[in-house]
């Protein structure tokens, strides 16, 4: 299976949109590696809308800009898999791409073979000009059977942001990962609507297919393509915590090449990540929600719990979990080992409730160990 835990990679449009190279992907597949990204693990480098010629080639095929891509798809590909890492690129089931570039709309088999001749390994597949008379669920199985036809193993990471309640069925049309909301920007307002928004659809996210939150802003500090007002450290931690306990595909949207020592540390924390790709997959219910503090819970393997504490107000303060809220009750004869998760730091047995004192837009992570007491 190709997604047995949410993907993890890069994708160029929350800061370059239309301003794409060969340079650049090299450089951020360069950088992937060389910053220790890749032995994070992200690895897949992903070229979004924006890469190809105006019109298809004679022949009818998608073409490569030649000024933006002067040495071809299949040389750029050729150099990320020489760095052990994984191409991706990007399509549209409509007639053009949101950009207005050429879809794949009846083009699907010649252009995913086009995919495979080139070396791609991902494939993000938007929802823009698709025709009123299409139905978008067999498109995106058309494109999934494409795709399996040319005998190359190729993720499907489907973008319709979650238009036609496309949770039920995203798993079903041969979607990997699936876009269940609209477009980000880099601003704490967008962060928390699109996870609020996740939470009644998360029982759709598994091994196999997984809702997509977007890519991360972590990193753009409001520049770039999508960078309309930034965020703050506390937001992004807050953002990524999000996305980790989502367990949405981490594709990073910054510049990795000129990536801060706070935002590099954040992308690359180990606890965050080993929740985000915990094997068990286990989405998180919500242990407590008052006002603007969230606390989410869910259950990782080996008896091990998350608990994300949000603090989504404007002010500092104490964010409440009751943890029999959480399933343990006062006479079970258990407690709660408890570690920070971001920092490491062991925080001792817990019987009945945490309240972390959180600062603005801020939160913690705990895992908790159930132990014998
Ligand atoms: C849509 C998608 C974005 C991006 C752009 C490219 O808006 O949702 O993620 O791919 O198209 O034009």
């Amino acid at each position: 299976m190709l997604t047995y835990t949410p993907p993890m990679g890069w994708n160029s449009w929350n800061t370059f949109g239309a301003n794409i190279s060969d340079k650049l992907v090299r450089e951020s597949a360069d950088a992937l590696v060389d910053l220790g990204f890749k032995d994070a693990g992200y690895n897949y480098v992903v070229i979004d809308d924006c890469w190809s010629k105006l019109e298809r080639d004679e022949n009818g095929r998608l073409a490569a800009d030649e000024e933006k891509f002067p040495y071809g798809m299949k040389a750029l590909s050729d150099y990320v898999h020489s760095k052990g890492l994984k191409f991706g690129m990007y399509s549209c089931c409509g007639v053009r791409t949101c950009a207005n570039y050429p879809g794949s709309f009846e083009h699907e088999f010649v252009d995913a073979q086009t995919f495979a001749d080139w070396g791609v390994d991902f494939l993000k597949y938007d929802f823009c000009y698709k025709p009123e008379r299409a139905n978008g669920e067999l498109l995106y199985r058309r494109m999934s059977m494409a795709l399996r036809a040319t005998g190359r193993d190729i993720l499907l990471s489907a973008c319709n942001w979650g238009l036609d309640n496309s949770g039920p069925w995203m798993r079903s049309a041969g979607a990997n990962m699936y876009r269940s909301t609209g477009d980000i920007v880099d601003n704490f307002q967008s962060i928390k609507d699109i996870a609020l928004s996740q939470v009644d659809k998360l029982c759709y996210g598994a091994p196999g297919c997984f809702n997509d939150m977007d890519m991360l802003v972590v990193g753009m500090y409001g520049k770039g393509n999508v960078g309309l007002g930034g965020c703050n450290d506390a937001e992004y931690r807050s953002h990524f915590a999000l996305w980790c306990m989502f367990n949405s595909p981490l594709m990073i949207g910054c510049d990795i090449r000129t990536l801060t020592k706070e935002s590099a540390e954040l992308l690359k924390n180990k606890g965050l990540i080993s929740i985000n790709q915990n094997p068990d997959c286990r989405p998180p219910f919500v242990a407590n929600s008052v006002d603007k503090h969230y606390a989410f819970a869910r259950q990782l393997s080996n008896n091990e719990y998350a608990v994300g504490f949000f603090n989504m107000d404007e002010t500092e303060g104490e964010v409440y979990c009751l943890l029999s809220d959480v399933g343990l009750t006062q006479d079970s004869g258990y407690a709660f080992e408890m570690t920070d998760v971001m920092t490491g730091e062991q925080l001792g047995m817990f019987r009945e409730f945490c309240h972390p004192k959180i600062g603005a837009h801020d939160c913690k992570v705990y895992k908790g160990k159930l132990v014998k007491i």
